[in-house]
């Protein structure tokens, strides 16, 4: 049993095509004007059509393993975070684990929408503490599969990017402090994919009705989001015991710039302690808080010592939030 569990290294892997708000003012009624102030977001990331979740999964936890200094056969255990896995089984974890060779891991994919890194890594964190010496938390997704370029109400929102943590224990006094996680299933229909599962499977006429597309009430969505991510960073400060003014660093959940500032501005929480890169990926759902996070970390901003929160909010409905103290790698 350890006591302390932390992040021994961070990666990521974004496509290199760039869509942007000019190319999509091609695409849907649709200005460059409109994008950028409701939502923040100047242009996304779109992989070319042979790539899957777990190659950008794959590319992620290299970068992770590398950074950590952990060999693939190391690792205990594998999450991958998607809601758009490569297919519906074997799991996209079971595939990154092939693709990394590690033989010694079990491996498994969780689906919990944007917020499903953070749910990671709090499964990640439990099994450290159950004596799993590494496990590897991936968040990927590739949303541009399952997003209807036709409407201009979702395609805007959505990029596709992969992020990667290695977990294990670290130094007494570093690593995870406390989480907040939780889910409303009552309002799961407010974001989904109608079909390809077992309560439609695939038909013409679920093709024919584009039901394989994401479907969303961005309002309730949006109403719900600013409040659960005050709330959740609330009660994972109360958990705790820390004051939002201790708090170094704020890496939210990438969904919308106008999300953001309205938790914050409940919050109280200034600008410059607020991570933000929307405006370069848009919602890369599951991989958007990991993806924040290493490029956080990337800047050379962040020093041993410092408290980080992360929190995020998506399909389900699910939230979490968690607070962990930077030990440096
Ligand atoms: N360009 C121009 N006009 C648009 C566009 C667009 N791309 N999209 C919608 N509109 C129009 C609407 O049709 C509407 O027109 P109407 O009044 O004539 O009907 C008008 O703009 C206002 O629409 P609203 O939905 O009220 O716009 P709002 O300011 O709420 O912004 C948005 C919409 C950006 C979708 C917002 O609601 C939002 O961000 N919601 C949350 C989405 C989100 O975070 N999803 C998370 C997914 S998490 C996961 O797990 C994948």
């Amino acid at each position: 049993m350890v006591s302390d569990v932390g992040v021994l290294g961070l990666g990521k892997a974004v496509p290199q095509r760039i869509l942007t708000n000019k190319e999509l003012e091609m695409m849907v009624d649709t200005t460059n004007e409109w994008i950028l102030t409701r939502t923040g977001i100047k242009e996304r990331r779109i992989a070319d059509p042979n790539t899957a979740a777990s190659d950008l999964g794959y590319q992620a936890a290299v970068n992770a393993l590398e950074k950590a200094g952990v060999s693939a056969s190391e690792i205990d255990y594998i999450i991958t975070a998607t809601i758009t896995p490569d297919m519906l089984f074997p799991a996209t974890a079971c595939l990154i684990q092939a693709k990394l060779g590690a033989a010694n891991a079990a491996a498994f994919d969780l689906s919990a929408g944007c917020s499903g890194f953070i749910y990671g890594l709090e499964v990640g964190n439990s099994l450290v503490k159950a004596g799993y010496n590494r496990v590897l938390v991936i968040g990927v997704d590739i949303l541009s599969r399952i997003t209807d370029y036709t409407d201009r109400s979702t395609c805007v929102l959505f990029g596709d990017g992969a992020g990667a943590a290695v977990l294990g224990p670290v130094a007494k006094g570093y690593g995870f402090v406390a989480s907040e996680i939780g889910t409303d299933g009552t309002g799961g229909h407010y974001l989904h994919l109608p079909a390809g599962g077992s309560r439609k499977p695939a038909s013409l006429q679920t093709v024919e009705n584009k039901e394989h597309y994401l479907h969303m009430s961005g309002n309730e969505v949006f109403k719900f989001a600013v409040r659960i991510m005050s709330e959740a960073t609330q009660r994972v400060l109360d958990k705790a015991a820390i004051l939002s003014k201790e708090i170094t660093w704020f890496v939210p959940h990438q969904a919308n710039i106008r999300i953001i500032n309205a938790a914050a501005e409940r919050l109280g929480i200034s600008a410059e302690r607020i991570f933000v890169n929307v405006d370069r990926y848009g919602n890369t759902s599951a991989a958007s808080v990991a993806i924040a996070l290493e490029e956080l970390v990337g800047s050379g901003r962040v020093n041993p010592g410092d408290l980080i929160l992360l929190v995020g909010f998506g399909a389900g409905l699910t939230w979490g939030s968690l607070v962990f103290r930077w030990g440096g790698f």
